[in-house]
């Protein structure tokens, strides 16, 4: 810090911030400060009275010069307040350290009054704090031991005051300490708790709160028709998405030239060359019946939910991605009506009681007989009517095509080591979008692979 700083401007001590400000005045305080002990020990109380405020070019008038008047606008808002703090911290050290002498002669009444200025000169300081720091600061100013003003008073004022002000003197000095120290203490108490109240965490504040997700509408109906499964005593199987075409066609008696493959025409892997065989994304979760029948002796009741695959352009009803539930019942006496009697459980469980099934003949190579099953529209109650005339969902037909089943050819035990004269079985493959879309009055199939956030949470 150069001497003389106040003679100077801030740009050229190379001060451009609040920070580099509050430090000069800092330093202007302790220079004063120890100024004025020194000026009152050696009676020169007035010399720096002039010297700072009131002589022909006094230092607070340089200030407001050299350091307020140049200075750019963003900071010379700050650097005036801290002149106008610094003029009363001067202004109440003159005063506090003004030699008593002066004030012989003019009794008790003159002394109050000057005390009751200080007191003024006390609040204002204090009203002016905004901080805890600022509230340190003004504690110095006033308390601290060596420069603080109520030190200054008894040194200058209470010590050498003539016997008959000296009780005045006492009196007002101890009425001053006590209630600055009063004062201070509530406000730093106060300060502590609202800083405390800022650190303090809230517990009874809610929290952020993060939106929860919730199971895809695919994976629900998953999930209640394996609880519909599991209660008659299936088990659940899961398989692989990437097949082989033994287990996918052939297996299933699907030869390499059987017609039927076309409709289930598939995506093909591309394998490095020279890899021996194909492989395929399953086009249907019937390849499991052959895994599981492979694994395990009779009897057998799984189901097996999982994604399917097929080469088909997407529509509304149509998806290269869809789902299936397969199942298989194989034992030593399972019949045709063991089979239609667990998919009318199953069909009855799920949509509700009212709704009635039928089957019809249909054919697929690994079932023999195969039939197609229908439920009566859930939409017109199995009349093909609704009040607004033709059922759209059924388009009037009064039911709703729902899987493809049959009782398990026996060629299909020949893949497994079944003896195909000691059991029969039955399988079932249930389309899930399918029979979501037809639950939930979902009419286009690709609402469930878009994954908008607007479609997903209206299944929560
Ligand atoms: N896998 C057949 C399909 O996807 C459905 C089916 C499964 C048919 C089991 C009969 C038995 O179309």
């Amino acid at each position: 810090m150069p001497e003389n700083s106040y003679e100077k401007t801030l740009s050229s001590l190379g001060v451009n911030d609040s920070i580099g400000v509050s430090w000069l005045f800092v330093e202007l305080r302790r220079q004063f400060t120890s100024e004025l002990a020194d000026a009152v020990k050696k009676n020169e109380w007035a010399r720096v009275r002039d010297r700072w405020m009131r002589s022909g070019n006094p230092i607070v008038e340089q200030l407001e010069k050299n350091w307020v008047k140049p200075t750019p606008p963003e900071l010379q808002e700050y650097v005036l307040r801290q002149l106008q703090g610094f003029r009363a911290f001067v202004g109440i050290r003159l005063q506090a350290g003004y030699p008593l002498e002066h004030a012989e002669g003019r009794g008790p009444n003159w002394i109050e009054n000057e005390f009751l200025k200080l007191q003024t000169a006390f609040d204002n300081e204090l009203a002016g704090c905004l901080n805890e720091q600022d509230l340190g600061v003004t504690k110095i100013d006033w308390m601290g031991r060596k420069s603080g003003v109520l030190g200054l008073i008894t040194e200058t004022w209470l010590k050498p005051s003539p016997s008959d002000l000296k009780p005045v003197v006492g009196q007002e000095l101890n009425k001053l300490r006590k209630h600055v120290e009063s004062q201070l203490e509530l406000r730093i108490a106060a300060a502590e708790a609202g800083a405390e109240e800022e650190d303090h965490v809230d517990l009874s504040l809610p929290g952020v709160v993060r939106a929860l997700g919730s199971r895809h509408l695919i994976r629900q109906v998953f999930q209640e028709i394996e609880d519909i499964f599991f209660s008659i005593g299936f088990s659940v199987v899961e398989g692989p998405e990437i097949e082989t075409p033994y287990y996918n066609f052939e297996a299933l008696n699907i030869p390499e030239f059987h017609p039927v493959r076309d409709d289930m025409d598939t995506f093909y892997m591309e394998l490095p060359k020279g890899t021996p065989g194909q492989l395929l994304l399953r086009t249907h979760t019937s390849p499991m019946q052959i895994r599981t029948m492979e694994k395990q002796k009779p009897p057998v009741r799984v189901i097996v939910p999982g994604r399917v695959y097929r080469r088909d352009n997407p529509d509304a009803t149509h998806s290269f991605a869809f789902h299936q539930v397969e199942g298989l019942a194989v034992d030593s006496d399972i019949t045709f009506c063991d089979f239609t009697g667990t998919i009318e459980y199953f069909v009855k469980q799920f949509f509700g009681p009212s709704v009635k099934t039928r089957f019809r003949p249909s054919y697929f190579p690994f079932t023999e007989p195969s039939v197609e099953f229908d439920v009566s529209c859930v939409f017109c109650g199995g009349s093909g009517t609704t009040a607004s005339g033709t059922c759209g969902k059924c388009k009037g037909a009064g039911w709703i095509e729902l899987f493809g089943a049959g009782m398990v050819d026996p060629a299909v035990y020949g893949f497994v080591g079944y003896d195909p004269k000691k059991v029969s079985g039955f399988a079932f493959g249930i389309g899930i979008d399918r029979l979501a879309m037809l639950k939930y009055g979902i009419d286009d199939i690709q609402a469930f692979f878009q994954n908008d956030v607007r479609f997903l949470k209206q299944f929560p």
